[in-house]
């Protein structure tokens, strides 16, 4: 693990920034992506495109942007793989999963550097992404050799395979919340991969910006409700993938995520059986704390405080908590993440940044948003 230097070089001229594209501009993500991006001392933003948006300028989809120099009267264009790669050295790819893979492997020919905020390249085994995402019209993945090359983007796991990635595969926001607290315990032997139960909630920002009926207010503003349980959410495998790389053997977990009336955040709360129940309970904080005492953007609370999304909000960071219920002898570990930041987009940035070899912490130094 290395820290990321917290001194902040001076911004590059204008001359000097890599140019990046957002495709997928007019979503939620694709949004995040603009605000954080726009803010990075090192990158310009040379191209915005969208689908059914395509010809509004950026401010008229999302009015956040109006009257902000060069941003609020942007176009949103239709994708076109030439002019993406006649102008920028980076893309990132903010589109639903199936329609990413295409736009990815053209992208990658032209020797761009691309961040995929789908699920297209996170499952390493094609088969697992058949059986997960694959459809009637499109059974298999569409380019099994080139997901061989993709790096999954959690720098807290993958760090050195980021510097030299060409293609990043940003991992889901469930995903992101539960590998950081779950994987330093599995990895250290302290927990058993057998029986490990993940409870998540997820504000509706994760469904991205098309409503639905589930999605709509009346139906999800003052309710919580679990979906997609019992081993049926997408993001399942994933999970299953990185935390059997921590534990050094296969794992299956049962995931239950909740929808929360809330805008942003996800909760993960993990439960596993401790391989020692005599070890004393400080034992699980002190590996989470050594694990992560030099990350830009994971804090181990102290014990007794727990994560809470408020306090993450808006930020790229992650709060990480552990507790030991020496009754039902259960080790308990959380985290609290925004979905649309360390969960999405603020992690693609913090992938940019290592690919490119800039600061780890460069556009995303900024504290959460509270209240
Ligand atoms: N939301 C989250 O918290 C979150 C977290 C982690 C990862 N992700 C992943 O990030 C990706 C984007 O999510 P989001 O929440 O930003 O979604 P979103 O708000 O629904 O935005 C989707 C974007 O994709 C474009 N699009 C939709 N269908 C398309 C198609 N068939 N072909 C080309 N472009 C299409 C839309 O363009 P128009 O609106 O112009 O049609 C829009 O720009 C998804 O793969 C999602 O799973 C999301």
């Amino acid at each position: 693990v290395t820290t990321a230097s917290p001194a902040t070089a001076p911004a590059a001229s204008a001359a000097d920034r890599v140019p990046v594209a957002i495709v997928g501009a007019s979503g939620y993500t694709g949004a995040e992506l603009v605000r954080l991006l726009s803010q990075h001392p090192r990158v310009a933003i040379a191209g915005l495109y969208a689908r059914g948006k395509a010809g509004e300028p950026l401010a008229k989809v999302f009015p956040q942007f109006a009257g902000l120099p060069d941003l609020g009267t942007a176009p949103l264009e239709p994708f076109d793989e030439a002019a993406v790669a006649a102008r920028a050295r980076v893309v990132f790819c903010a589109l639903p999963h199936g329609e990413s893979a295409r736009i990815v492997a053209a992208l990658a020919a032209r020797h761009l550097t691309v961040l995929d905020l789908s699920a297209d390249f996170r499952l390493k085994d094609p088969a697992a992404y058949a059986e997960w995402y694959g459809t009637p019209e499109h059974p298999h993945h569409p380019d099994p050799e080139l997901l061989q090359h993709a790096v999954y983007g959690l720098p807290e796991r993958h760090r050195d395979a980021l510097r030299t990635a060409r293609l990043v595969a940003v991992p889901g926001c469930y995903p992101t919340a539960t590998i950081l607290a779950a994987a330093p315990l599995l990895e250290a032997g302290l927990v058993s991969p057998e029986g490990l139960v993940v409870d998540a909630k997820s504000g509706v920002s994760g469904a991205g910006r098309t409503p639905t009926t589930a999605t709509h207010f009346s139906e999800a503003g003052e309710g919580i409700r679990p979906y997609k349980v019992a081993g049926t959410h997408r993001h399942t495998p994933e999970i299953e993938q990185e935390l059997s790389l921590a534990a050094g053997r296969v794992l299956r977990l049962t995931f239950t995520p909740h929808l929360v009336p809330m805008t942003r955040g996800i909760l993960a709360c993990v439960y596993a059986t401790p391989t020692d129940p005599t070890r004393p309970a400080a034992a699980y904080h002190e590996a989470l704390a050594a694990r992560y005492a030099h990350e830009p953007f994971v804090t181990v609370l102290p014990p007794g405080q727990l994560p809470d999304t408020s306090f993450v909000r808006g930020s790229n960071r992650a709060h990480v908590g552990v507790a030991y219920d020496a009754r039902a002898r259960r080790v308990l570990a959380m985290s609290a993440i925004d979905n649309l930041v360390k969960g999405a987009s603020g992690q693609a940035v913090q992938c940019m940044n290592l690919a490119l070899g800039f600061a780890e912490h460069e556009g995303l130094a900024g504290p959460a948003m509270f209240p």
